[in-house]
């Protein structure tokens, strides 16, 4: 298909409709079947409000969307892109995004997203607007559950799972995926979900954009812009932002649409004086698509007409939404069709993705695994819950799939008793007292996670430690399990457990996946993929922070003359990385295969093969990630004091021991310099391989 030719015969209107994304609901269909007779409509989000994945879509039926294509078929030649927020499954839930990173396994990530297309297109959708890429240090903002957590290198293995997850691996594309939010949302400040980010151009492009970088890389063939404003430049109107570095620097050639309603608020942002003006900065900055707000609808020609927007600027924009839509095959085939498929094979990979996002922060005298003649008690608001385990964006999932934690419990052991402990009281307590060991169930409500959903403090509230203390008063043994959407500081309830699963909102299989690890069919090998403070009053804490005039190893060292504080210890209660399994295993004979390479030598892509030995020392056969990260020892800008650039998540039975072997070439040693330029710089590199962020085991390597 000539797409400069269908371009040429379109007219102004039609352009500018191609342009806009409008909304499709239970209550406006026959309004939207009108309207896209008469326009050339580019695009329907399936939503009822600004929350589309948060919104039963379930009464749209294919039948529908099939019905509005072959109106905008016949009527304009044009297809239609059909788009909803499938951000971690549609009908089975797998967990949140944040666990989904824990799992460190970016394989079963994007299998998984292979599933969860599939569902998605049995009900008339072909463009998720997924992965959402923003790396964040603050779990106080709610939208941290959406993303890969703190660590660019971890965002860019996201990246690349998710986006071929969706759209296949292939030149054509499945279901389009869409990056989201460019650029900096994660930064708002205080953990204020809209709150404005303050971003360097240095933090930018070696954290902020390496995840946006690796999404291109593979191919996403759409861009979301973020609600923020960074160093007072709305993102919406930022041409720097829209055109020189995403299209410029990243190398974009799909098409950027706006987040809900984005453009209409550069009003309220202060930077424009109405909806027209506002039509004028988007496009102008390089913004092609214009979700829900009709500003481009209704403007754009108006502006063209009084050359204020040049005709080849929209031109461009509708080709490169027809590129996408040509290369998903939609001007040939753009009918969906009912293809079955195996629920129980997604069941089975969404129990796969949950247990392998677990994280065993705590195990006391290996109390962890239960035996299966255990008589256990399950107490916690969580227990029973089949709603909140599944997390944000959850109004799309079958909420009769969920396996409650406390139901995978009791299908593994002998005997599980429920106490429904809102007040424990002494007969409650005493009956608790008969059993062998109590699990504790707790966690936060969905309402409380993802958009909008911000909160100041990340303890446990007052009710929660009153449970964790209650059962701690039997004198039994008491295991936290613990579903939150982010990390918590569990500082002082800590010693009260002897045994801590972090299962996250780990989606439709969490019962049985809790239960699979609680009972020893599975050992844990989730890792955190954030740190974990002691206290609110700690964030930011991350690990990947430069050494600080005072201390060249970072903050977690104690005495005096440090970056500390006087009322809590300066280390976070886990660090990045960290998480237990129920074997233990070593690590040993680190070596690479030269120590020294030129500058010229990397720069032609030769590289360093460092290997490790890694050996699993129990009497369990488990799963161990490998973690590689680097220090750049002296270079012109300040470095981290670790970055995380290589990960290998291998399965080791008792007593195995295997070789992992690293690259390490220019990709990992470069940052972005002082020109904000790639480069790298000559001089020593320190290595470490180990089980988390705190490994002190390094070899060096110098590039001279
Ligand atoms: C969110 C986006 C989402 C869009 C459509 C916005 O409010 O920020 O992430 O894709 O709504 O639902």
């Amino acid at each position: 298909m000539n797409i400069n030719s269908v371009v040429s015969k379109m007219t102004l209107k039609e352009k500018a409709a191609q342009l806009t994304q409008i909304q499709l609901h239970k209550d406006n269909y026959e309004a939207v079947c009108e309207l896209v007779k008469k326009e050339a409509i580019g695009s329907v989000i399936v939503a009822a409000n600004l929350t589309a994945g948060n919104t039963d879509r379930t009464v749209i039926t294919m039948a529908q969307i099939n019905h509005i294509q072959k109106i905008a078929m016949q009527n304009h030649g044009v297809p239609i892109l059909f788009g909803h927020d499938v951000i971690h499954g549609h009908r089975i839930c797998w967990p949140i995004p944040l666990a989904l990173s824990a799992a460190f396994n970016p394989e079963l990530v994007k299998e998984s997203y292979t599933y969860i297309a599939e569902e998605a297109k049995n009900d008339g959708i072909n463009w998720s607007f997924a992965p959402m890429l923003d790396v964040s240090r603050d779990p106080r903002w709610g939208r941290i559950i959406e993303g890969p957590g703190e660590d660019p290198y971890l965002g860019e293995k996201m990246a690349e799972a998710v986006v071929k997850g969706f759209q296949g691996d292939g030149d054509s594309i499945n279901i389009a995926a869409c990056a989201k939010h460019y650029i900096g949302y994660g930064a708002s400040e205080g953990g204020r979900d809209y709150h404005k980010a303050e971003i360097s151009d240095y933090s930018l492009r070696n954290f902020y954009l390496r995840a946006f970088r690796s999404a291109v890389r593979s191919g996403a063939a759409t861009v979301m812009n973020s609600f923020n404003e960074i160093s007072g430049q709305p993102t919406a109107s930022s041409k720097y932002l829209l055109t020189d570095v995403l299209r410029g620097e990243l190398g974009f050639e799909g098409f950027v649409i706006s987040d809900w309603a984005a453009i209409s608020q550069l009003v309220r942002q202060g930077v424009v004086e109405n909806e027209k003006e506002a039509a004028c900065k988007s496009i102008n900055a390089g913004l092609d698509m214009d979700m829900t707000d009709n500003c481009y609808f209704n403007y754009l020609e108006e502006l063209i007409n009084e050359n204020r927007v040049a005709v080849e600027t929209v031109d461009l924009s509708v080709k490169r939404i027809l590129s996408i839509k040509e290369k998903m095959n939609l001007f040939d085939e753009p009918y969906f069709e009912e293809k079955p498929y195996s629920k129980e094979k997604h069941r089975v990979s969404a129990r796969e993705a949950a247990r392998e996002s677990i994280v065993l922060l705590k195990n006391e005298n290996n109390i962890l695994p239960l035996d299966k003649n255990s008589t256990v008690c399950v107490m916690g608001d969580m227990s029973l819950d089949k709603r909140a385990v599944l997390g944000s964006w959850s109004l799309d999932f079958d909420i009769d799939e969920t396996v409650t934690i406390y139901d995978g419990i009791k299908s593994k052991c002998k005997s599980c008793l429920y106490f429904d402990c809102l007040t424990p009281k002494d007969a409650t307590m005493d009956e608790m007292s008969q059993t062998d060991v109590i699990i504790v169930v707790l966690g936060e409500s969905d309402k409380i996670t993802g958009e909008a959903n911000s909160i100041s403090g990340i303890e446990l509230n007052e009710h929660q430690k009153f449970i964790i203390k209650s059962a701690k008063r039997t004198g039994k043994k008491v295991i936290g399990v613990l579903a939150f959407g982010r990390p918590r500081a569990l500082y002082d309830v800590i010693d009260d457990l002897d045994a801590v699963l972090y299962v996250w909102h780990g989606g439709s299989q969490i019962g049985n996946a809790t239960a699979d690890i609680i009972f020893g069919d599975f050992s844990p090998c989730g890792r955190l993929p954030v740190t974990m403070p002691r206290v609110t009053g700690q964030i930011p804490i991350y690990y990947n922070c430069p050494p600080s005039c005072r201390d060249e190893d970072g903050y977690y060292d104690k005495s005096l003359w440090k970056p500390n504080y006087w009322d809590v210890d300066s280390s976070p209660l886990y660090p990045f990385g960290y998480g237990l399994s129920y074997t233990k295993f070593t690590y040993s004979d680190i070596k690479a295969d030269v120590t020294k390479l030129t500058l010229q030598e990397i720069e032609k892509g030769k590289g360093f093969i460092i290997s490790v030995r890694v050996k699993n020392m129990g009497a369990v056969a488990s799963k161990e990630v490998v973690q590689l990260y680097i220090r750049d020892c002296v270079s012109f800008m300040t470095r981290p004091i670790k970055e995380l650039k290589g990960f290998d998540k291998i399965y080791l039975l008792p007593d195995e021991e295997k070789t992992v072997n690293f690259h390490i070439g220019f990709e990992e040693l470069a940052y972005y310099g002082q020109s904000g330029q790639l480069c790298v710089e000559k001089g020593d590199f320190k290595i470490f391989i180990g089980e988390n962020c705190l490994v002190k085991r390094s070899i060096t390597i110098s590039v001279i």
